[in-house]
């Protein structure tokens, strides 16, 4: 009896001293399973009496009884820990402060080019884009700078490299906007074919472009805002007065001057290098270059199959980042670049 008093207090002390689901099982098996203590001891009544048997066997079923009670008490237990466990290493902070939907704003940026296409826009010119990787056909060759023309060393290209680790065929990242303007040309020509005349084009281009370069003014990708004018009756003149009104209303100034210094491109001619300059604030009398331009060479024309004789017209590529300085005041064209939101939340 007493020794059965033991094996209950023994089997609920090593029940209480895991807190371990399998372990408690094993516990289990050495009192309750087909060889543990419980059964041993059912065994051992074959040999005795029939009134201890009786006496004996009713005990040992009172112990067999109390330690199933105290084997499940202890799984519940163990089952409410883990619970206790899980729900602490879950919880909700409710009283934190949420995270917050901050409001995004636009780069400045992308400011200046929505700023463009909209004043573009309201003198009748539609806006139009390109791949940023390129033909050395459309970025080069079309524009009237064939293969070794002395003027392709004007831009640093970064050409790609095909699968084996060379210089890919012809495949480059397009260093100006201007293949834009042969891809719309084609496309146009194209739209129109058959008709005895061609509608005007009359379109901007942005994008990204890249050259390598980098100091404070240059960066290996900028952006570019290419313009072309085609008609039968387009002039220099138009040209002068499309880009100064173009620029007195960007900077909202209208006493804004705007210079033309001759200058050399091989698609356009002749060609022209744009400057201007505020005539008040921090920046006065500092003429500063913000564009190129100059008449469509006839070339360029032939290339994508319109009569030079017939149309003409002027293109422009502007430096939209530079705009944007000048705009805000920013001295280093890096800071665009540099995605610190220090620099940019200023301009939200
Ligand atoms: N594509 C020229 C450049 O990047 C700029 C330009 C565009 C000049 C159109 C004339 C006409 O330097």
């Amino acid at each position: 009896m007493h020794n059965i008093d033991q094996i209950v207090q023994a089997a609920t002390a090593a029940f209480a001293a895991t807190a371990d689901p399998d372990a408690l099982e094993q516990i289990k098996a050495g009192y309750l399973g087909k060889s543990g203590q419980i059964p041993g001891l059912l065994k051992g009544l074959a040999k005795l009496p029939p009134d201890e048997r009786k006496l004996l066997g009713a005990a040992i079923n009172r112990a067999k009884d109390a330690i199933a009670a105290a084997l499940n008490a202890r799984r519940e237990a163990i089952q409410l820990l883990a619970l206790e466990g899980r729900l602490a290493e879950e919880a909700l902070d409710v009283t934190l402060p949420g995270r917050g939907q901050s409001r995004g704003g636009l780069h400045p940026v992308t400011r200046t080019l929505e700023r463009i296409e909209a004043l573009f826009r309201s003198i009748g010119f539609a806006v139009a884009d390109g791949p940023e990787i390129e033909s050395d056909f459309q970025n080069f060759t079309a524009l009237n700078t064939p293969a070794d023309h002395p003027a392709r060393s004007m831009h640093d290209t970064f050409y790609l490299q095909d699968e084996a680790g060379g210089v890919a065929e012809g495949v480059l990242l397009r260093t100006h906007t201007s293949p834009i303007q042969v891809r719309y040309m084609q496309a146009h020509v194209a739209r129109h074919a058959g008709l005895a005349t061609m509608p005007e084009i009359r379109v901007i281009a942005p994008g990204r472009v890249y050259r390598v370069d980098s100091d404070a003014t240059h960066s290996p990708m900028f952006h570019q805002v290419e313009g072309l004018w085609i008609g039968e009756n387009v002039s220099f003149a138009d040209l002068k007065g499309v880009i100064s009104d173009f620029l007195r209303r960007f900077f909202e100034n209208e006493d804004l001057q705007v210079r033309f210094r001759p200058s050399f491109f091989p698609f356009t001619e002749p060609s022209a290098e744009i400057d201007m300059a505020f005539m008040s604030g921090a920046l006065k009398g500092r003429w500063l270059e913000i564009a190129g331009c100059g008449m469509v060479h006839p070339n360029v024309l032939r290339h994508v199959n319109i009569d030079p004789e017939k149309y003409l017209g002027f293109a422009f590529g502007m430096g939209p980042d530079r705009l944007t300085m000048l705009r805000y005041g920013v001295n280093d064209l890096r800071l665009f670049f540099d995605g610190d939101l220090r620099f940019l939340r200023q301009f939200v």
